[in-house]
């Protein structure tokens, strides 16, 4: 079969090179090549470089192909080098001649290029959606947990101690902060590339800016040779998706803990874990280990999608042809790490232990705090009696008023009480801090920013 760009070719390209450059990863830009020819030619036939019949019968042919397409069956050849070389055949055998019409004032750099936006402007409302209901998970648990108190940690060594909805919360804010990185992408997404051509535009009256205004973007580009090289919109919108991933990858680390017997903080449901092929008793939290694990390969991707633009020349190289890969296995690898872990999270039965009473070691120093005593002598003294204490192998628990006394006399009778770990978070009252009201109001607020996210 010859090639659309078979003239100056004296044979067909051989079977070497064929396996070697064509990647089937485009046919997933089938909607938005369409569209983006549908669009195409609209201008042309507005700059008058169509006839109305011709832009009739492209359209025409456009619109059954995006029905095809729609259908799910539409019709790839082996010999099709790409998407774009796909619908200009179908396009072919459809309205004949013609169709040698559609790539006027165009090139498929600045075609594949203007597909990829397309798709990624779809994707990231996608990823907001589920990013919106894995955070929505995440509020609904922390609800559930009211007001279970466990250790919260630094260095993995209890610190203090937190409400576990707190803890929980602390994953639906970083999701929305993932939210409005997706936002942000869409803002250099948005801008048309199409009438860039190779890289330098065209001697005919094409209008760059209809383009742009039909595909409903915010505009066209400022440079043609940065139109068609330009992919940092593509390595920030694997970012914001690799960002994402490490989020859940956090969460699912912690989930493998949680489920541990030395945690026992979680039971996941037995349809969203797995069991041993080996050892009868396992019941193995894989979706989380797998989400560990995808987003390592996230990096990997983020990282080529880097390294693929680091080294080249402008503009246009085949090179580039590597970008749909590996956005679409991060894209990928989030949307199904959000559903899963969106799954798991609410299919799980949390039930921590409480922290040691240790953590309220801070409590004890602030109420000297209270008396005037200065922080760093404070810290002292309730280090000088923690040390006493496990001399005599007894807890924080159990020590006496005396006790107290004896490390600093400006402690009270009372002040025993303060190592009650509920105790310490109830009496905690710094915004946005780790209490009962500011779990309150981090629930309000976040229904309410993912309300409409
Ligand atoms: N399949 C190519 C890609 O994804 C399309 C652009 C090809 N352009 C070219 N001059 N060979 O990058």
């Amino acid at each position: 079969m010859t090639k659309m760009w078979g003239g100056r070719f004296s044979e067909g390209p051989d079977e070497v090179l064929w396996r070697f450059t064509v990647d089937h990863s485009d046919r997933r830009l089938l909607a938005e090549d369409i569209a983006g020819s549908l669009a195409h030619v609209a201008m042309l036939g507005g700059a008058g470089l169509l006839d109305p019949g011709e832009a009739a019968a492209l359209t025409g042919g456009l619109e059954a192909i995006s029905e095809e397409a729609a259908q799910g069956v539409f019709v790839f050849f082996e010999e099709d080098e790409d998407v774009h070389s796909a619908v200009e055949r179908r396009l072919g055998e459809l309205v004949g001649e013609a169709a040698g019409k559609l790539h006027t004032g165009r090139s498929r750099n600045d075609q594949a290029a203007l597909d990829l936006r397309l798709h990624l402007l779809r994707t990231a409302e996608e990823r907001t959606a589920g990013l919106a209901e894995f955070a929505l998970a995440m509020v609904g648990a922390a609800e559930k947990a009211g007001r279970t108190v466990v250790p919260g940690y630094t260095h993995l060594q209890q610190a203090q101690a937190v409400p576990f909805a707190h803890h929980l919360l602390a994953y639906a804010v970083m999701a929305w902060r993932d939210i409005q990185r997706f936002r942000g992408v869409r803002e250099r997404l948005a801008v048309s590339p199409l009438g860039a051509g190779a890289l330098g535009g065209s001697s005919l009256p094409i209008d760059p800016d209809r383009s742009a205004e039909l595909l409903e973007l915010d505009g066209r580009f400022v440079n043609s040779m940065d139109a068609v090289a330009a992919r940092d919109h593509v390595a920030e919108y694997a970012f914001a998706c690799t960002q994402a991933m490490v989020h859940l990858s956090r969460l699912a680390e912690e989930c493998v803990l949680w489920a541990t017997a030395e945690f026992g903080w979680a039971t996941f449901s037995d349809a969203l874990t797995t069991g041993s092929s080996a050892m009868p008793h396992k019941k193995n939290p894989d979706i989380a280990e797998l989400t560990r694990g995808r987003a390592a390969m996230a990096i990997g991707s983020l990282t080529g999608l880097m390294s693929l633009q680091k080294g080249l020349p402008m503009t246009y190289n085949r090179d580039l042809q590597e970008d749909k890969a590996a956005v679409f296995a991060l894209d990928d690898a989030l949307a199904g790490s959000l559903e899963a872990m969106t799954a798991l999270i609410g299919s799980a039965d949390f039930h921590p232990p409480p922290p040691d009473p240790s953590v309220t070691a801070l409590d004890l120093a602030e109420a000297l705090v209270e008396r005037g005593v200065p922080f760093r002598a404070a810290h002292h003294a309730v280090g000088r009696l923690l040390s006493a204490l496990a001399a005599e192998g007894r807890t924080l628990a159990e020590a006496a008023p005396a006790d107290l006394e004896e490390v600093d006399p400006r402690f009270r009778p009372e002040d025993p009480a303060l190592t009650d770990p509920v105790e310490s978070v109830r009496r905690r009252r710094s915004k946005g801090g780790a209490n009962f009201t500011s779990v309150e109001e981090q629930i309000e607020y976040l229904r309410e920013l993912l309300a409409a996210p």
